[in-house]
Parts: structure tokens; sequence; C-alpha cells
């Protein structure tokens, strides 16, 4: 963002902040404005005011998980619908673990030190890798829009709360089919490899699996990523064993996706 956007996005939220205290609620979108400011910081607000002045929300609702380093936000476009707002923390990020994960990735090589960078590259990336897979068909959230720290996406789930992830759904074999494929198909078609992939990371919907969170995803040519893969490989069929599914056999569903 340019200094003199900058300036007036501020000087504009500050009126709306003042104005609040006359009138309420804002029209402006902050209609839970306490819970918004108490959590993020003034460049945080900022960005999702720029979010809102561009037209991807019409405003905020409310929180739907907070993390350590990343808080979801419920939105509401325009139209009504809803938008999950990943907000990646500037403030409390350790962002230092992250590094493995896009040092070394060549979509990412021009890297600018300083953590605040890192926390907005690590959303641009996570965009990235959601464009790539939404591109490639894999069920992912939609993406929508990114901007510093803030990443819109495709809301999974109803009035406000999400969708339930593989850890707290039954799940048969079938589910388990379709994690392995999805494994397949990111590396093949989306040429990725999700690095984080597990019961976490992924909602069981009326229409199947969703995969999400996809900020750790490297492209194939990253030096760690048959590691990566091998770890998803094996997380996720610890997770279907545990549950009581016949699992295959790790290294040759490693040996069936990077033939
Ligand atoms: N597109 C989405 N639609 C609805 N809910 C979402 C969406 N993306 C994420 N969530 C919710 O937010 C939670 C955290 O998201 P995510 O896993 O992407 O972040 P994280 O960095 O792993 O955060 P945490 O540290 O809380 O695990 C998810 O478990 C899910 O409940
Ligand atoms: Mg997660």
């Amino acid at each position: 963002m340019t200094d003199i956007i900058s300036k007036k996005l501020e000087s504009k939220l500050d009126n709306k902040l003042k104005s609040k205290q006359k009138r309420s609620p804002l029209e402006d979108g902050f209609k839970k404005g306490k819970v918004v400011n108490e959590v993020l910081d003034k460049p945080t607000v900022m960005t999702l005011y720029k979010m809102i002045t561009d037209h991807v929300i019409a405003y905020v609702n409310g929180t739907v998980s907070a993390g350590k380093e990343s808080v979801l936000f419920w939105g509401v476009d325009d139209d009504g619908a809803s938008v999950a707002l990943k907000i990646y923390l500037v403030s409390t990020a350790n962002f230092k673990k992250r590094e493995p994960y896009i040092l070394g990735d060549p979509r990412f090589s021009h890297l600018k030190k300083g953590t605040k960078n890192l926390v907005y590259l690590w959303a641009k990336k996570e965009h990235r890798n959601l464009t790539q897979c939404y591109r490639a068909g894999i069920p992912v959230p939609r993406p929508y829009y990114v901007t510093n720290n803030v990443l819109a996406m495709e809301f999974i789930g109803d009035g406000g709360a999400p969708a339930k992830q593989l850890l707290t759904s039954e799940v048969d074999a079938n589910d388990y089919a379709q994690a392995i494929s999805i494994l397949g198909d990111l590396y093949k078609k989306a040429k990725l490899v999700h690095g984080d992939f597990s019961e976490y990371n992924i909602f069981k919907t009326e229409k199947g699996l969703v995969v999400f969170d996809l900020g750790s995803g490297v492209d194939l040519r990253h030096p760690n990523a048959h590691e990566f893969l091998k770890r998803d490989i094996n997380n996720i069929g610890r997770f279907f064993n545990k549950r009581g599914i016949l699992v295959e056999d790790s290294d040759k569903i490693f040996e069936d996706i990077v033939k």
C-alpha cells in the first residue's frame, strides 16, 4: 500500500472509529468492532477496511477460531454470503519454523528479511497454493483475495460455523480413498505437496472432503518436497489406521504418486 492511500485509510478509519462513539452499530462493517479491535492491530484493521472498500466483504461478523498465529474471521459479502477471512497475526507469529517451507520454493526465491514481510508472504503463498489447487479441480476453499496478512476465501460451513474436520467426523474407507486421491492430485495436477496434510486440515462435508490450510504447501521443485510428501502420507495413514480403517503401505502410496 502506498503511503498516501495508507494515510487516507488511516484518517478514514479514525473518523469511523470516532463516529462509532456517536452512533452504533457502525455501517462500515465493524459490527462487532470491539472484538475486532481487541484481536487485531491497526494495520490489520486498515487492511480489512480496504477489503470493505474493495467490496470483497461488506462487514465482519465475528471470529470463527483463534489460533496462536492466525485468526479465522467470519466475513459477509455484499450479497450476504459468508467469506472466510484468515488473518495471520503479525505481532505474535513465530515464523522461524515456517522458513523451511518457503525458503527453497522457487516461486518465492526473492525473500526480503523481516517478520512482517514473511507474514505477508505466507498469506500470499497460501493464496497462491489455493489458486493452483482450485484451478486443478482439487476440493479446496475457493480463494478470493489476499492483501498483506489477510486472506479471503470461500467459507466452508453454514451460518458462520465451519464444517467439521476429519478429526471430529465419523470416517470410512471412502474418506480414506478420497484423502489419498487428493494427495495424488495435489502432486500431479497442482504440482504441490501440502506439507501439513492431516485430520486437522481436512473438512468432511456432504459433498466430500475439502482440504485447507495450504500455507505450508510447497512446489514440487522444493528440495524437501518428497520428504514432506512422505510425512503427509504417514500422518493421514496413521489417523485412518487409528480409526480402524485398513490403510495401504506408505511406501507403495508414495511410489504410486511420484512415478
Ligand atoms: N475456508 C474456511 N471456511 C470455514 N472455516 C475455516 C476455513 N478455513 C479455516 N477455517 C477454520 O479455522 C480453523 C483454522 O484454520 P487453519 O487450519 O487454516 O489455520 P491454522 O493456522 O492451522 O490455525 P490453528 O493454529 O488455529 O490450527 C480451522 O480449523 C477451521 O475451523
Ligand atoms: Mg490448521
